[in-house]
């Protein structure tokens, strides 16, 4: 959305104020959201601040002209990997079935975060199973970690040639591999999913990466823009970013906080599907303990969303919850009959 745009919605906000008399406390508090933020959205700083909270104000002052979701960003944020379960085609249905107002939010499985970028939050807390992947996202919330981590990027989009992209891939293999810092993390992690066949991440027993070169002359690793605006919103957020097992990375939501969950896919009966993102694969038994924990925040007062696959085995998960079905097409898969239209659920503990 142009600039001119987001300041005209903070213009908006303020005329409608002062026609109402109310000053930036009262508004803020009819709202319920914090006066320096109404301060800043009434001087067009939209980006950071979420379509909810928008939402809230023009309630409160009365008004019907909500602006459409997806139109409140100065920038528009894109995934900086491409990534296996990725949820950019999904996400007008996603969009249209989260909560009106939220808290905090979580994202547990986060991967490429294609919700978390189309939304987002003023501040969030994330987490994976991957720390490669998280690394990126730590080296999007500081300065000096960015800027080495960029360093990287250029240096392998300058090496790339065949060769180069199996030297950089066995570095797993090398004692002392853990202790790099985290730009290198973040630098190869990016640049194995550009260069990789497919943009897969996928590793073996032991551990390490192991998809084939995608046999690409040269690789583009970053989007400059993207990167830039994605390093501006996280350094702004400052989120909380965890490594480890769903259950932990959600212990403290709180009543009204919403937390979407988009593990790794439950297996059709029929088909194969992706599910080794790391060596712990996520079968039958994860996909219950993952229900219970969705039952669990929902006892609790939290607003919950999940996406899967429309299995049988799903719909028995999250038998009472509202499980509604949308139409989705599979990318990454290595057999060619994994790809094409599949039904897919999101399934919520509210209307
Ligand atoms: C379907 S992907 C998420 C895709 C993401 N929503 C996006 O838009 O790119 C599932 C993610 O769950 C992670 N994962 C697998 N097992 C996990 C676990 N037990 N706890 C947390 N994350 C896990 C994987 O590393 C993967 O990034």
């Amino acid at each position: 959305m142009p600039k001119e745009q987001l300041e005209q919605i903070g213009r908006t906000i303020r005329d409608a104020r002062n026609e109402k008399g109310l000053s930036q406390e009262e508004l803020s508090e009819m709202a319920g959201i914090d006066r320096a933020q109404l301060s800043r959205i009434e001087k067009g700083a939209v980006l950071g601040v979420s379509y909810d909270t928008i939402a809230k104000i023009f309630a409160a002052l009365g008004m019907n002209l909500i602006p459409q979701k997806g139109e409140l960003r100065m920038d528009k944020l894109h995934p900086f990997v491409k990534w296996a379960g990725g949820k950019t085609q999904l996400l007008d249905a996603i969009l249209s079935h989260m909560p009106k107002s939220f808290g905090r939010y979580y994202e547990p499985f986060v991967g490429g975060g294609a919700l978390l970028l189309r939304i987002q939050p003023e501040t969030f807390s994330i987490n994976d199973m991957n720390d490669e992947l998280l690394s990126v996202y730590r080296c999007l919330c500081d300065e000096e970690l960015f800027s080495r981590f960029k360093d990287e990027l250029l240096r392998h989009e300058g090496n790339h040639s065949e060769e180069y992209y199996y030297q950089i891939r066995s570095l797993d293999k090398e004692p002392g591999f853990a202790e790099l810092p985290i730009w290198v993390h973040a630098g190869r992690m990016v640049y194995l999913n550009k260069a990789c066949f497919n943009g897969l991440y996928r590793v073996n027993a032991k551990g390490y990466f192991n998809v084939p070169s995608g046999k690409k002359k040269s690789v583009n690793c970053f989007d400059r823009e993207n990167l830039q605006a994605l390093h501006e919103y996280f350094m702004g957020a400052q989120p909380t970013i965890t490594q480890g097992d769903f259950y932990d990375a959600v212990r403290n939501a709180q009543p009204g906080d919403f937390v979407y969950f988009d593990p790794p896919y439950d297996t059709w009966e029929d088909k194969d599907s992706f599910t080794s993102y790391s060596k712990d694969e996520f079968g039958k038994e994860a996909q219950a303990r993952l229900a219970a924990c969705f039952r669990e925040l929902s006892d609790r007062g939290v607003l919950v969303m999940l996406s899967n696959h429309n299995t049988k085995y799903i719909n028995e998960l999250y038998a009472g919850f509202r499980i509604n079905v949308v139409p989705a097409m599979r990318m990454i898969n290595s057999k060619a009959d994994g790809r094409g239209a599949v039904e897919e659920v999101l399934v919520t503990n509210y209307e």
